[in-house]
């Protein structure tokens, strides 16, 4: 099948798009299969798996399988508990501050972006101590800082980063598009929120002391949230609800109430996919492969410009604008023609974003990249 502009759209005949969204996104096509087929029947239970029991035989296995596996992909050290959430990232706002940090504690701040700067609004319901040991929202969120840019006035019990920007397209990283992490005092730890990029490349657990990140855009689907915690920050600092408390939810086995069973389901096949590519490391290099055959284009073009400064290009989120708000919208409505979908920027950004996580095809950033280019010829 063939779009007005002559591509071939993905999934040919069977009315599928390249799927851009920056989360919930594209899923592998044999993750789909399987699931398709399991809602039926799941491992021939003759029970489907949004039926399934969350204190049964079957759930049991998946659940212990789901931990294992990700643990094998992420290769997440045996000191750190993985625990399945709900309520999103969004609530880690919330739920790690009242689990590590003491009474009107000190925690401090690096926000490199929208949601970074959502988890610094937050913190003001348990404390006014915390502080901004870094904010880019003078230069337009263009960039993760070097350790030269960030300030700690007074020592933290921990320190927030948002890994990878999604509204802005920006990620820590090493010109290998390996992990970059901040400078942290002695005794102080990192708190992570890696929504749109976990599982995508290789981490360093020892540097971190919770890591967090909603299932949708890489590793499964929405209504699960991982949550990475370093055993030694498991007990809380406060009384809490059950249901806030990490110790209370690593020792059910995040099932202290019933838990999302589906959205389990769809993570242990993703990481079983994972494992399956060749693991973190595999998807990296795609990953950088991907995102590289779109910032060529950009870096050629006088006609769009990209939003990240260069050392801190992210591998998921690539933001960029044509010369006026005009042309966007037209790009916007043409690129869904031409079979690619969700490409619009955030509200707060305008612009166009292509998110392309693991289980995003190459063929999708050619496909985006020959798009522009005719776009360019066109419109330049
Ligand atoms: C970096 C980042 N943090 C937090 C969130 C919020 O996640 P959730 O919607 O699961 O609460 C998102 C969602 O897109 C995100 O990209």
């Amino acid at each position: 099948m063939l779009s007005q502009h002559g591509l071939a759209l993905p999934g040919a005949g069977l009315g599928r798009m390249y799927n851009f969204c920056a989360g919930p996104s594209m899923l592998p096509e044999e993750v789909l299969r399987q699931a398709q087929e399991e809602l039926w029947s799941v491992r021939g239970s003759g029970i489907g798996i949004m039926e399934l029991s969350h204190r049964g035989k079957v759930f049991d296995e998946i659940l212990h399988e789901t931990e294992a596996a990700a643990r094998a992909v992420g290769n997440v050290p045996s000191n750190y508990k993985i625990l399945f959430l709900t309520g999103g990232a969004t609530s880690q706002n919330f739920q790690v501050p009242a689990n590590v940090l003491p009474e009107n504690g000190v925690a401090a701040f690096l926000t490199t972006g929208y949601w970074a700067e959502r988890t610094w609004e937050e913190i003001h319901v348990y404390t006014d101590r915390a502080y901004e040991a870094f904010s880019g929202k003078g230069g337009g969120y263009t960039h993760c800082p070097t350790d030269g840019e960030v300030v700690y006035k007074e020592k933290p019990v921990y320190v927030h980063m948002c890994t990878n920007n999604t509204l802005y397209g920006t990620q820590w990283r090493h010109a290998d598009g390996s992990i970059r992490t901040p400078k942290v005092p002695e005794g102080s730890f990192l708190v992570a929120d890696m929504c749109s990029d976990i599982f995508s490349r290789p981490v360093d657990w020892n540097k971190f002391g919770i890591v967090y990140a909603g299932a949708q855009k890489n590793v499964g689907i929405a209504g699960i949230s991982i949550v990475v915690v370093r055993e030694d920050l498991l007990k809380p600092v406060r009384k809490l609800p059950r249901m806030l408390s990490y110790e209370v939810l690593a020792r059910d086995e995040s099932r202290h109430n019933t838990p999302p069973v589906f959205p389990i389901y769809m993570c242990n096949l993703v990481f079983n996919w994972i494992l399956r590519q060749g693991g973190v490391g595999t998807l990296l290099k795609r990953n950088l492969d991907k995102a590289q055959v779109v910032y060529d284009v950009l870096d050629r073009s006088k006609f769009f410009k990209g939003h990240a400064r260069p050392d801190s290009r992210s591998l998921m989120n690539i933001l960029f604008h044509t010369p006026s708000a005009r042309l966007d919208d037209l790009f916007v409505e043409e690129a869904l023609k031409a079979g690619m979908d969700q490409i619009k920027g955030h509200r707060n950004t305008g612009g166009m974003r292509a998110s392309m996580y693991n289980a995003f095809p190459r063929e999708g950033a050619e496909a985006l990249a020959h798009f522009m280019k005719e776009f360019e010829r066109r419109h330049g």
